[in-house]
């Protein structure tokens, strides 16, 4: 089974603040997010690790119906998300995991944003990865934002997060934090990604995005 990093109590309660404020760009991100799948314009979008419900926001923003299933594992998230986007009838929110989700029903898109650099990379990654493809349909969008980088890449572009971040953030919290980063979040290089995205049943994916240690994702189901 995948392991699971839940986000509760202030972690929960504090993420959208603490993501504005440590992601550079997070923003940005999402405004254009909803533009990646216009060409493909899905009709069921997967938004896993959909967390506060940031990303389906701005993907029920938009003119376009799209219907959007959100699932993620921690209740205080899903929580905020379901405040978030009351009154939305195209959009469904479910506190579970992906491997709880029937594999009969597909979907012609997905997301998974800021989730995988939680998971180990001892199939753990390979598993999450898999149990999505396994819910696509042939062809559908798939699109990830991850920390990622071998370790050179990820010490230098820490030291460019350092340069980003909003100066009302204390030097010390800014140290303790780039360490967790360094040394305990679960990143990959960019091939380690690419393989396992193939190894799941992608297409190698094509990296559209950066913003420091920040990279944004897309491929397709094979
Ligand atoms: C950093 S938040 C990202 C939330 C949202 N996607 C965003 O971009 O703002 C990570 C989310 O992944 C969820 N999560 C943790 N383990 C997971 C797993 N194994 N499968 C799916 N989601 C998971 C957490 O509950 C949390 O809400």
């Amino acid at each position: 089974m995948s392991k699971v990093e839940l986000f509760e109590n202030e972690r929960a309660s504090g993420y959208d603040q603490f993501v504005e404020a440590w992601i550079p760009n997070y923003r940005y991100f999402l405004d254009f997010l909803p533009k990646l799948f216009w060409d493909s314009d899905p009709s069921e979008i997967l938004v896993v690790g959909c967390g506060t419900g940031n990303e389906i926001q701005q993907l029920v923003a938009k003119e376009k119906k799209w219907n959007v299933t959100g699932i993620d594992p921690s209740p205080e998230m899903i929580q905020q998300a379901r405040q978030k986007l009351e009154g939305y009838t195209n959009v469904r929110l479910i506190e579970a995991l992906v491997s709880d989700l029937e594999v009969d029903r597909k979907y012609d898109a997905a997301t998974l944003l800021l989730v995988l650099h939680f998971l180990e990379d001892n199939g753990s990654k390979l598993e999450l990865l898999k149990q999505i493809g396994d819910r696509l349909i042939s062809g559908a969008l798939f699109v990830m934002l991850d920390i990622t980088g071998d370790e050179r890449m990820i010490r230098e572009n820490l030291k460019i997060l350092r340069l980003l971040l909003p100066d009302d953030i204390t030097e010390e919290q800014i140290d303790h934090r780039l360490n967790r980063i360094q040394k305990e979040l679960l990143h990959v290089p960019e091939d380690r990604l690419a393989a396992l995205c193939v190894e799941a049943g992608f297409e190698a994916p094509v990296r559209f995005f950066q913003s420091a240690i920040y990279m944004g994702w897309m491929t397709r189901k094979k």
